[in-house]
């Protein structure tokens, strides 16, 4: 697969492909079974977002052994493995090693038709674009760390990053997706970015339409802001046309590094009614326009 594809393909036979990924994430919320819970779902993800069938997983922990108690390594995995058995996904083992900070993720293999492989690369003029989660995650979870906002006030965007892709790639297949990612490190703009030059067209996206959690603008405004809002911005710099009317917090929003984030899906604007009809919540946030692998943000 290409650099901005999720996970790698290995054609079986005729007509199967595994499909291979592993991500491993640090702490974003206190509770250390919500921690294992929303890591898993995020490392199922890149699965899904390929349009395939996770498997098996493998679990990958690195911690340091004198400041955790025994108690939260056994919370983070049983958070995940609830996530796992919801997916039909077997633990089949796993890694534990040391580090200072502590770390958790997975290895996961699953199974993917061949010739129904969604990939980053693919999405054609005309096409709508679609985004089936909120994004904030990233600034959510730099209140909570810095102490703007409690445990109890981040149910909605755990919520979000414990709702499983699979029923969104699944309808993404379904209703003919001619490409997909899912939203995590890069923000949306990075992986729009990246669909829209493995594409060779532009991507039109509209600020207005996309679906953020709610007091994210706030906290954007207050200067709560992640880091890797910053690095994507800047890395994106030359490559995205923004609207004059789009000011630096705006633009900081839609790089907002997300964790478990949704998927970004084109499809033919003739098949959009057939994905709707899945009940997958959606937002149209763009379209698809010939062009040369540019975004343009409105
Ligand atoms: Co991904
Ligand atoms: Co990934």
């Amino acid at each position: 697969m290409g650099p901005g594809d999720d996970a790698g393909v290995y054609l079986l036979d005729e007509k199967y492909a595994l499909v291979e990924t592993v991500d491993i994430i640090t702490p974003l919320v206190n509770d250390p079974s919500t921690f294992g819970a929303i890591s898993a779902t995020n490392s199922l993800s890149d699965v899904y977002a390929m349009g395939g069938r996770p498997l098996t997983a493998l679990a990958l922990m690195g911690f340091s052994p004198c400041d955790y108690e025994h108690q939260v390594i056994r919370d983070i995995l049983k958070g995940a493995l609830t996530v796992l058995e919801t997916a039909g996904v077997s633990l089949m083992g796993g890694h534990s090693f040391e580090e200072n900070e502590l770390k958790f993720g997975l290895s996961v293999t699953g199974t993917v038709d061949r010739d129904k492989i969604l990939r980053a690369g693919g999405a054609g003029p005309g096409d709508v674009i679609v985004l089936t989660k909120p994004i904030g995650t990233g600034v959510i979870a730099t209140a909570l760390k810095g102490g703007k906002i409690g445990d109890r006030e981040i149910d909605v965007a755990v919520k979000w990053m414990l709702t499983l892709n699979k029923e969104a790639a699944e309808a993404a297949v379904h209703a003919g997706a001619t490409a997909a990612t899912d939203v995590t490190g890069f923000g949306l703009l990075g992986h729009a970015h990246t669909m829209a030059r493995g594409s060779s067209v532009d991507f039109v996206i509209h600020s207005t339409e996309v679906p953020v959690l709610e007091r994210v603008r706030d906290f954007i405004a207050s200067g709560i802001v992640p880091e890797g809002s910053h690095n994507n911005l800047k890395y994106l710099e030359g490559k995205v046309d923004f609207g004059d009317s789009l000011s630096e917090d705006e633009r900081l929003l839609l790089t907002d590094p997300q964790t478990s984030g949704g998927l970004l899906i084109t499809v033919p604007e003739d098949r959009f009614e057939e994905f709707a009809r899945s009940e997958i919540s959606h937002s149209i946030i763009g379209r698809v326009e010939q062009g040369s692998g540019r975004l343009k943000v409105r």
